[in-house]
């Protein structure tokens, strides 16, 4: 029986995982999140009213279930206060089920100040970061400078110490580097304090957490933000985030060890987005990326942007297989492929006019791979809000029974429209 459970993106973020975290929430005692910060984006809707959340765990508009925030997630304070109003103004009971971890990096108005300017800076080679300060905030990390949130909730004088050494050297930066105004240091000094009983009063040993629950054989889920190739080991670095996004980010962003993860699930789009620069080999700049952004709302959820669409990259998925040790798949967005004529999937790629055997995934040269495609027909009927795999037309099970056959993992729940209800579930993945 599975009791840990570990939900990550499969291709570059976006994929739905928000819609599958509430909809597994209801078997868990506590749902996690292990990296990333407020630059994550999940789109819950919950009988026709939709909720975004970008810092706190897709779990909470669960009553009776924990929703915690690992000591691997970078923590804006600022975010997470405006957040937590935006849910409290609708009624949901947030203080009671969020805890955040003490050793969360936080983030920062230098931070964002930063991660701005040096986008600003390169120019045309941008990364096009989400601009909230989230690579900053994990340089100071793995320097060693950072200040984290048991700074805040310890000792004034300490964290005023330490917030005036860092601010010191992110300021010379901003100024004499990045020719910009630096950030006042009293202002952030008294921002962190005016936020630091509410802060404080959600602070905890999330690992220690995980362990009691463990004992009591509690059911858990681990929530991913982003996805497998924003990840900044095996992602397509440069253009990547700064934290590690497949699974092996549990552990670490946690405290909860890996012999105790039972299943992960790869939540994986029908076909590809992806928002900010770097390589898409199967992007699509016709009519059919076009159909796929208007159908699929292609627009970021944190930053509005619209989204790079392109076909399946069985290639990619399959590789994602492999990262993570993908248990099962759930295949979202099914619907926005109906009536489309026909659909491909990038099943190799050609480099230098030749077909390239092992690809490499970083951005130089997988921007040269040019995708060799296998051509499916589509289906005119809708697949929309369909619950039943025999219901879906024979065109999309040939489809989705390629795509398993290819990626190496069993398709074990099918989404079929925004809506919790909308799902086709192959596997009762706690039973
Ligand atoms: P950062 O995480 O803000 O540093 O941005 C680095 C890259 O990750 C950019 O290409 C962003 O567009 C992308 N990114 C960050 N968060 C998300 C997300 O939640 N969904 C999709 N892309 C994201």
């Amino acid at each position: 029986m599975n009791k840990n459970i570990v939900i990550v993106g499969s291709q570059f973020g976006d994929e739905g995982k928000g819609k599958v975290v509430d909809l597994l929430t209801e078997h868990v005692s506590a749902v996690v999140r292990y990296q990333g910060g407020h630059n994550a984006g999940h789109t819950l809707v919950i009988n026709g009213e939709v909720t975004k959340l970008h810092l706190i765990p897709s779990g909470v508009m669960h009553e009776g279930v924990k929703c915690l925030v690992g000591n691997g997630v970078v923590l804006s304070p600022d975010a997470l206060i405006k957040e937590i109003a935006g849910l409290e103004a609708r009624g949901v009971a947030v203080r009671d089920r969020l805890h955040v971890d003490f050793c969360c990096v936080l983030v920062l108005p230098y931070h964002v100040a930063l991660d701005q300017a040096r986008e600003i800076k390169k120019g045309k080679k941008a990364i096009g970061t989400t601009g909230r300060g989230i690579g900053p905030a994990y340089e100071d990390k793995v320097s060693r400078r950072a200040i984290r949130l048991a700074d805040l909730c310890g000792n004034e004088e300490r964290f005023a110490e330490k917030l005036k050494t860092v601010m010191a050297y992110h300021n010379y930066m901003l100024e004499n580097f990045y020719e910009t105004e630096p950030v006042n240091y009293q202002t952030v000094l008294d921002e962190c304090l005016a936020m630091k009983s509410q802060l404080c009063e959600l602070a905890t040993d999330v690992t220690g957490m995980l362990e009691a629950y463990r004992e009591e054989n509690a059911n858990l889920l681990f929530e991913g933000a982003q996805g497998t190739f924003l990840d900044i080991d095996h992602g397509t670095y440069p253009f990547v985030t700064s934290s590690n996004t497949t699974a092996g980010g549990v552990s670490t962003g946690t405290g909860f060890g890996p012999c105790y993860l039972d299943y992960v699930l790869g939540i994986t789009k029908a076909y590809t987005t992806r928002v900010g620069a770097g390589p898409l080999p199967t992007e699509l700049s016709d009519e059919v990326g076009d159909w796929l952004t208007e159908k699929g709302r292609e627009f970021g959820t944190t930053t509005g942007r619209k989204r790079r669409c392109g076909w399946f990259d069985a290639m990619l998925v399959k590789r994602a297989v492999m990262l993570n040790s993908f248990s099962g798949l759930c295949i979202t967005k099914l619907d926005v492929l109906d009536g489309l004529k026909e659909i491909k999937v990038c099943v190799g790629y050609e480099f230098e006019g030749k077909p390239l055997k092992s690809p490499s995934f970083g951005a130089t040269s997988f921007a040269k791979c040019k995708p060799v495609y296998k051509t499916f027909p589509g289906w005119t009927d809708s697949t929309a809000k369909i619950t039943k795999y025999d219901e879906l037309p024979e065109n999309a099970r040939t489809y989705l029974k390629f795509i398993e056959e290819f990626v190496g993992a069993p398709i074990h729940m099918i989404s079929t429209g925004p809506d919790r209800v909308d799902t086709v579930v192959l596997k009762d993945l706690f039973g």
